[in-house]
């Protein structure tokens, strides 16, 4: 992930979950980014500014008196393109929620005329706290960006909500805040991801080289975006973001075409990235084959699910679709655009699988397009592409 040169203002409140922004404060100066370091007095409780000034060579603001700068909470307000509160306590979440400014952080925050992202950590009943359920949701309302906590077994002993993220989910979040706002509210979208299964035998099974990165850089720019998003997905190299309350497993063609049918209905959205298994074994073995002698798999072929999608395709739905060739890939796409009644489709040559960079051609009947770049930054785009061509479609009610 590329964050060359925008300004980041990590601001790490006091809570256990401190210690996890030096990894995040590393990871962003790796990434290019610019970062100063806010600690509050409760931060300064659990780790050391010499942390941060370490790793961004510069010093750690956390005094709204003594600080070199007369005015650390407006210039601090003014140079950053993203204020990050990692880890977010409830205390500090509560303060801004209230606009109170009792110290350098809750200062700035009052300062800064941009979203602010928030990524709560504490214990499970303070989050879940009604006050804090309720600052939360004023904070939503006035367009600050909440990441929610991940579940687990906390620091405090609990098992719950509350965990800091993966740093990793946090990089995605900044990376998309910077460019993106959440344009997607309201907008309900099924993906498909992966790579399908289809069994030989208990043991032995057909598969193909999707690694599922392209869906699940979809699958995050869509919910971070703010899109109402149901992943049904098959076999992916990587786990669903935390998340994902709606991520249904289908791992072979069959289960994949129950799970997107089922699913299908009321969407706005549905884009097919999954590497769907066009052939399976007529009669797969219920007890593992021994070997011995030589075999002849008989295959045959799947039900085409994105083309049973387009015979049903309602006139409020959008319908996506991807292309992995290897050859002739624009004749291929567009033949496949026309005959399965779809939107749009995305083609590619086969040698991005698994990459963490693609080049893809979007293909709709008003022309041809090419997207190019890591697969995040190709999911941001694609996204733009449909948003802009669901506007239209819709007469921009959904603009
Ligand atoms: O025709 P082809 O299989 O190459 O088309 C690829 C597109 O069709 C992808 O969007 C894939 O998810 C979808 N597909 C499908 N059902 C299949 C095979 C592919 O929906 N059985």
């Amino acid at each position: 992930m590329k964050l060359s040169a925008r300004k980041i203002l990590l601001c790490v409140s006091g809570g256990i979950a401190a210690y996890k922004a030096i990894d995040l404060v590393s990871r962003l100066t790796k990434s290019g980014a610019e970062v100063k370091t806010l600690m509050t007095d409760g931060a300064l409780e659990f780790i050391k500014p010499v942390n941060f000034s370490a790793i961004t060579r510069g010093s750690v603001h956390s005094s709204l008196f003594s600080d070199a700068d007369p005015i650390p909470h407006i210039n601090l307000a003014d140079w950053a393109d993203l204020m990050v509160v990692a880890p977010a306590t409830a205390n500090v979440m509560a303060k801004a929620a209230q606009g109170i400014s009792d110290d350098l952080l809750s200062a700035t925050m009052l300062a800064h005329n941009k979203p602010i992202l928030f990524v709560p950590a504490m214990n499970v009943h303070m989050f879940e706290n009604p006050a804090t359920q309720s600052n939360i949701k004023v904070l939503q309302e006035r367009g600050h960006l909440i990441l929610e906590p991940d579940t687990g077994m906390l620091a405090c002993g609990y098992t719950g909500k509350g965990k800091f993220p993966p740093v990793e989910e946090i990089l995605w979040a900044i990376s998309l805040y910077l460019s993106h706002k959440q344009d997607l509210k309201g907008i309900r979208v099924l993906l498909t991801a992966g790579a399908c299964v289809e069994n030989i035998d208990p043991m032995r099974c057909i598969t193909n080289r999707s690694s599922g990165k392209m869906g699940l850089a979809l699958a995050r720019a869509l919910y971070l975006r703010g899109a109402d998003l149901t992943l049904v997905h098959a076999q992916m190299d990587f786990p669903v973001p935390y998340y994902l309350r709606r991520a249904i497993k289908a791992e072979s063609a069959a289960e994949m075409n129950t799970a997107v049918l089922a699913n299908a209905k009321d969407q706005d959205w549905i884009v097919m990235c999954a590497a769907v298994s066009d052939f399976t074994p007529k009669a797969p073995a219920q007890e593992k084959i021994k070997k011995g002698s030589d075999i002849i798999l008989d295959l045959v072929q799947t039900t085409d699910i994105l083309a049973c999608l387009g015979r049903e395709k309602t006139s409020e739905q959008i319908l996506i679709g991807f292309a992995a060739e290897t050859s002739d890939l624009i004749t291929n796409a567009k033949a496949k655009l026309e005959k399965k009644n779809l939107d749009m489709i995305a083609a590619n040559h086969l040698g991005v699988a698994g990459k963490n960079e693609t080049s893809l051609n979007l293909i709709s009947a008003s022309g041809n397009k090419t997207l190019q770049g890591d697969k995040f930054s190709v999911a941001l785009e694609l996204i733009d592409e449909i948003k802009s061509y669901y506007d239209k479609e819709t007469d921009g009610s959904n603009a």
